[in-house]
């Protein structure tokens, strides 16, 4: 029987789970289209050593606080903190971890509904209903209102089950959908003409970038985001981890499931534009780098699912029910920072509890959707660009800092009785506690300067 706040039953279903809040939109358009516009195979060689150096001692940081403090982000910092100002700083950093995890839903919940929108596109073009596919692929507030209401309520649907039937059961069937789908799609996309073309570009790397700091900012980011970290999803999901758990091990597997899956997607999608460039598409933009953003997710892939005939048809359909798939299992993580800080900081059950808030992030959702143009790259950026570095920062310092050393080896030893003796024990407290802040800081810098 799982505790009363829940616990994910099984490894298999934490690894999941935490895999699924980390591999997302991030990886499977992110990742690619950042790899295109930063020097190909430079950036991926980049992306790998920044996720690991930089990104998984971070994930360590939170899923170690978590599992300590099972409870919610907010009510997790102060429980480490032992005098009144860091508990103070630890309230007010948790809860805007948890309102930054509500905009990411709010902002992330737009572009999900536009997958399910392209989903259903070819299926009502082969009904011969072409007035409505015409209308799901074009921009617009009723069409961006109403999948985005209904992506939310998806979500709703999972969280609303709470950790093992909701988030454990669905992680469950939904990650390996995913991983099918797009092991299916890949196979197939590489055997069109063009796609080597395409693999080239990606897995060359131009060694001449490897110095751009646009590079290293752009790879640094795209690893917190595409960890979900700064924001406590992976803390709660900690909080949700037997004891018994090797957390350096499951963080680790983690990690390479994420990295793995981003390099997995960056075949599918270079080639793919690859092909499409090959069936006479155009698939450089007039600064003369590659189509990147919402062009090549809706525009230049759908021309070319368009231009490859009745098999378009299917492939059009499994590509953006893997990209819906691949939103929902990271939205489940999402809305469950606020649900359990509602929950437990409130007093509301559950079901209640994911209905209000899943009720306001669609509010949220619907002033992003009517202010488009001024509000949709802002929320981006102060969720992804600045605040989730600067969070990340936070939940460092505050593992490595504020918090009492002894009890956060007592938390890793409970599943791992020989960390002591461990490389991890040896590199991991000093790299919170100095390289990982430095970085971050120097990223964040970075951002500045170039924005
Ligand atoms: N990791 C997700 C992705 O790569 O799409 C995005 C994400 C999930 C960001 C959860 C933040 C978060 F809290």
């Amino acid at each position: 029987m799982g505790s009363p706040r829940g616990q994910f039953s099984s490894r298999i279903g934490f690894i999941l789970a935490a895999s699924g809040s980390a591999v997302g939109l991030g990886n499977i358009w992110g990742f690619p289209t950042n790899a295109a516009e930063n020097g190909g195979g430079a950036f991926v060689l980049i992306y790998f050593v920044l996720a690991f150096c930089l990104a998984y001692p971070a994930l360590m940081a939170e899923l170690i606080i978590g599992r300590y403090a099972k409870s919610n982000i907010s009510n997790a910092l102060q429980k480490i903190s032992d005098n009144k100002a860091t508990k103070t700083v630890g309230k007010v950093a948790g809860l805007y971890g948890i309102t930054i995890a509500t905009l990411i839903l709010s902002f992330y919940g737009i572009i999900a509904g536009w997958m399910i929108a392209f989903f259903l596109e070819p299926l009502f073009t082969i009904s011969g209903l072409s007035a409505v596919s015409n209308w799901l692929t074009h921009s617009g507030e009723l069409r961006n209102l109403l999948f985005c209401a209904l992506f939310i309520l998806l979500t709703v649907g999972v969280i609303r089950a709470g950790v093992e039937q909701g988030i454990e059961k669905w992680s469950c069937r939904l990650m390996p959908s995913m991983l099918i789908l797009m092991v299916a799609l890949i196979i197939y996309v590489l055997f069109q003409d063009g796609a080597l073309t395409g693999l080239k570009i990606y897995l060359v790397p131009d060694f001449q970038q490897i110095s751009n700091p646009k590079l290293i900012t752009s790879a640094l980011g795209q690893a917190f985001f595409s960890l979900s970290l700064g924001v406590g999803t992976m803390l709660i999901y900690g909080s949700y981890l037997s004891p018994d758990e090797n957390l350096p091990a499951m963080g680790a597997i983690v990690t390479i499931v994420d990295t793995s899956i981003a390099f997995l997607a960056g075949l599918l999608v270079l080639p793919a534009l690859f092909v499409a460039q090959q069936q006479g598409l155009t698939i450089y933009n007039e600064a003369g780098s590659l189509i990147a953003g919402p062009d090549l997710i809706f525009q230049t892939l759908p021309a070319l699912f368009q231009g490859m005939g009745l098999i378009g048809i299917p492939v059009s359909l499994v590509f953006f029910c893997l990209m819906t798939i691949a939103a929902l299992t990271s939205s489940i993580s999402m809305l469950e920072v606020p649900v359990s800080y509602t929950i437990e900081n409130h007093g509301i059950n559950r079901h209640s509890a994911t209905w209000l808030i899943g009720g306001l992030t669609f509010a949220i959702s619907t002033i992003i959707i009517l202010n488009f143009d001024h509000m949709f790259d802002f929320i981006v950026a102060l969720t992804t660009e600045y605040s989730q570095p600067l969070l990340g920062l936070m939940l460092c310092i505050f593992a490595s800092w504020v918090w009492n050393r002894n009890k956060l080896l007592d938390e890793i030893r409970k599943g791992y009785p020989k960390v002591e003796a461990s490389i991890f024990w040896k590199i991991w407290p000093g790299y919170v506690r100095y390289c990982c802040p430095a970085l971050i800081l120097l990223m964040f810098f970075q951002t500045i300067l170039n924005s």
